[in-house]
């Protein structure tokens, strides 16, 4: 491998130099601690480095406390060939950032030993590094592939909540106006026929509504159209009216518009965690609230139901809840889940910075 050899006494240098080529390494001589620093710096340098301690312009402790301040995934392995032996000496060096520390006079045998240790760590780390690389290169992939997802759900919901609105909903109106027709005119004629034509246009129009409140669960127009505020306003008023459960909605006049996905993960937690309130908590009343702090939106929503089959730290196995936190993770939010007596509530926070995602 190739060594850089810091030392003022040209006698030790060649000394040193001779025992490492003749171990197979390639060597760069410098001879003193500002040489030895400069090539240290620069791009492709010895990734292992034999200095000693006294030396012109900069000493070898100076060197290696440089080295170590600049920032590196491949740091280089540092040993101190030095005539300071006393224990407080050898404590400094490696305190300072010296991997090992070798006495002179050195026995080339052990010198040669410790370099092989000192080749083992930097292949160790470097293998390190290129992992760890790899790894945020797929954390990466995999956020992007959330993001990806979480838009052709979104993209799906609203086709088939488009196709329920215009066709099934618009069919059934029509079906149950044609039924109330006939039943008029059949008021006098067939009275039994009228009464199942009643019963059947109520029928109609119950699973007009139905399919009309499913499609707006599966896509919010107001989401689209106004953002987070007229979204959530929205949904929680017909959340009310569907459930009798008080829902109350505090926000500030208007928020800045977010990215769409983040708009969508926001109000896919409140949907949720409404929705939960309604299956899960005996709950009479639910509270929304918005708040912008530094430059980060916080939802929270809190009910005040008995019920909960969530711990006290927030921990359940339901695809609803994990899907939350899916969706915070995916934005670069955070999602936290707390019962207590009084209740179950969630808290969102979303960072109002858009750079990191670019633009959708
Ligand atoms: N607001 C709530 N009050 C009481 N229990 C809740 C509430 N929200 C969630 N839970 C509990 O957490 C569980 C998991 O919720 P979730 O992940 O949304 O799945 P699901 O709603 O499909 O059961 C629920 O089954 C319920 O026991
Ligand atoms: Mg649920």
């Amino acid at each position: 491998m190739r060594i850089l050899i810091a030392e003022d006494d040209s006698t030790t240098r060649t000394l040193i130099s001779l025992v490492l080529k003749k171990g197979g390494h390639q060597v760069e001589k410098t001879t003193n601690g500002l040489e030895a620093w400069n090539a240290l710096q620069q791009p492709g340098a010895p990734t292992l480095a034999i200095l000693d301690w006294m030396m012109p312009e900069m000493d070898g402790l100076q060197v290696i406390r440089r080295v170590r301040s600049l920032p590196t995934d491949r740091p280089p392995y540092l040993i101190m060939l030095t005539s300071k032996t006393e224990k407080m000496h050898i404590i400094e060096g490696l305190k300072a950032g010296a991997n090992d520390y070798l006495p002179k006079p050195f026995d080339a045998g052990e010198l040669l030993a410790r370099v092989e240790v000192g080749r083992h760590n930097v292949e160790m780390r470097g293998a390190l590094a290129d992992m760890n690389k790899e790894l945020s290169r797929s954390k990466g992939e995999l956020v992007g592939l959330r993001l990806r997802l979480s838009m052709s759900e979104h993209d799906e919901r609203r086709r088939i909540a488009a196709s329920l609105h215009d066709c099934s909903v618009q069919d059934l109106v029509a079906i149950q106006l044609g039924l109330n027709q006939a039943v008029q005119m059949m008021e006098t004629t067939h009275p039994g026929a009228q009464k199942i034509l009643t019963e059947c246009a109520a029928l109609a129009g119950n699973n007009a509504n139905e399919l009309r409140s499913l499609a707006y669960d599966l896509h919010a127009p107001w989401l689209d159209h106004g953002g987070v505020l007229p979204g959530i306003n929205e949904f929680a008023h017909r959340f009310s009216e569907r459930t009798g459960i008080c829902v109350s909605f505090q926000a500030p006049h208007s928020i800045p518009r977010m990215l769409q996905i983040k708009e969508i993960a926001i109000y896919r937690v409140m949907q949720e965690s409404l929705m939960n309130i309604h299956r899960h908590s005996g709950a009479s009343q639910a509270s929304i609230s918005i708040s912008v702090l530094d430059q980060e939106l916080h939802l929270s929503i809190r009910d005040n139901g008995r019920k909960s089959g969530i711990s006290r730290k927030g921990k359940t196995d339901g695809m609803g809840i994990m899907t939350m936190y899916e969706r915070m993770g995916a934005i670069g939010g955070k999602l936290d889940l707390r019962r207590s007596s009084r209740g179950v509530s969630v808290l969102a926070i979303v960072s109002l910075v858009e750079e990191i995602y670019g633009k959708n």
